[in-house]
């Protein structure tokens, strides 16, 4: 059965305390960015007004995000579709299917930006649901599809949209069928298998699987959700309206990961539509086809007449560019992400063409979802006895 609103699912979740309500909150990173935007909170969430019958009777109309919650004074989880409900294509009559996206941390990144030259900053997309930046329009795709009536979506990946689509096919109560490429990431594959997706390998490259994906969709039973449904591309655009809105105004420059150029097709709409004089750096791997950073294996990006038209500029970058920017990020910013996610920081480190300018890096999913990257190019844990001796003489 389709949950109808995310929050009748995620009400078992709700404390009473001192005769309020509130909503435990599941990511601290949420509550601190709460906190942040309480001035304005009124104006990005819609409370409907809930007569007692409907209440007693546990209806609430799809947006109701919990009134009680924020005259508390206290965070709330607000869904990716609430909080940009005016800019999305839904209606009151939109089933709000929800894990509690968006609202990813901006975090700055001060040492490294200063060794590189620029104000820089991280958006940080792996603290998404499903661990990767696919949720934001996976939200809008999947409660769209349900809206219209779907029983079951499909999408062509090598990865992260299949386990985006996974998830929120799940919440939905439709069906997902996810067609991988043979190299998925393992971390993926096992998120989508999980979520009791219907997983096919496909024999072939990513662009034959979306071939096969969109002539499935043809016989009428299903919806795609990859991002040449536009859906998915409505509720991408709305991590420029986050950075904007965080920063208080827009950055000179935001870089991105080109891999079927979905993601630089949403932020270059979304800047046009705010009118921002942004300029839009699109990464993608020198070697298309045969990169390590298996998320942007793609030969022939379904997006690129539009990435062409935007006037976003493309750059790429080489694997060892990659994992060099990968690894720095890590160690020196804490942040874990899977060595696609690292293109953006990789042709920073590698041009002075952004000097001096306030930069937006996205960074797009997590580290854990390519477990044999992180094992290939971190050193594996010395093998010691419980000796502290021993410990202080090898870390010496
Ligand atoms: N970063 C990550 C982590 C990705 O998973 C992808 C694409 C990209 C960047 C590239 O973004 O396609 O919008 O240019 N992943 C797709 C997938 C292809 O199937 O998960 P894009």
């Amino acid at each position: 059965m389709p949950n109808g609103s995310s929050y009748a699912a995620a009400k078992p979740r709700l404390r009473r305390d001192g005769g309020r309500v509130a909503m435990v909150v599941k990511q601290t990173s949420t509550f601190l960015l709460c906190a942040r935007l309480a001035r304005n909170w009124h104006r990005r969430v819609r409370f409907a007004p809930v007569s007692s019958s409907a209440r007693a009777a546990g209806r609430r109309p799809a947006h109701w995000v919990g009134a009680e919650s924020a005259t508390a004074g206290c965070a709330v989880t607000v869904p990716l579709i609430e909080r940009f409900r005016d800019r999305l294509p839904v209606t009151d009559a939109t089933p709000v299917i929800s894990l509690g996206e968006g609202s990813t941390p901006l975090l700055r990144a001060s040492r490294l930006g200063e060794r590189l030259g620029v104000d820089l900053w991280l958006k940080w997309e792996a603290s998404n649901p499903t661990a990767s930046y696919k949720d934001r329009g996976m939200t809008v795709a999947v409660s769209k599809a349900l809206e219209d009536g779907a029983r079951a979506v499909v999408c062509a990946s090598t990865g992260n949209t299949s386990a985006s689509a996974a998830a929120y096919a799940a919440r939905a109560g439709v069906q997902a069928i996810v067609l991988v490429t043979e190299s998925a990431a393992r971390g993926k594959l096992i998120q989508a298998r999980a979520l009791g997706a219907r997983v096919l390998a496909v024999r072939g490259t990513f662009d034959q699987a979306l071939d096969a994906a969109c002539r499935l969709v043809e016989r009428g039973d299903h919806v795609l959700v990859n991002s040449l449904n536009p859906n998915r591309i409505a509720g991408r655009r709305t991590a420029v309206f986050e950075i904007v809105e965080e920063l208080g105004g827009a950055p000179d420059a935001f870089v991105l990961p080109y891999g079927g150029g979905g993601n630089t097709t949403a932020y270059t709409k979304a800047t046009a539509e705010l009118g921002l004089g942004v300029s839009v750096h699109s990464v993608e791997a020198a070697d298309r086809q045969r990169t390590l950073a298996s998320a942007i294996r793609i030969e022939r990006p379904a997006h690129a007449e539009r990435v062409d038209a935007s006037g976003a500029r493309v750059h790429a970058v080489s694997d060892a560019e990659i994992v060099a920017a990968w690894l720095e990020l890590a160690r020196e910013e804490g942040l874990f992400c899977e060595p696609s996610s690292a293109a953006g920081l990789a042709f920073l480190r590698g041009s002075d063409e952004l000097r001096g300018a306030r930069v937006v890096v996205t960074i797009t999913g997590h580290g854990l979802k390519d477990p044999g990257a992180a094992d290939f190019h971190a050193p594996a844990p010395l093998v010691v006895d419980p000796d502290p001796d021993e410990i202080a003489r090898v870390t010496e």
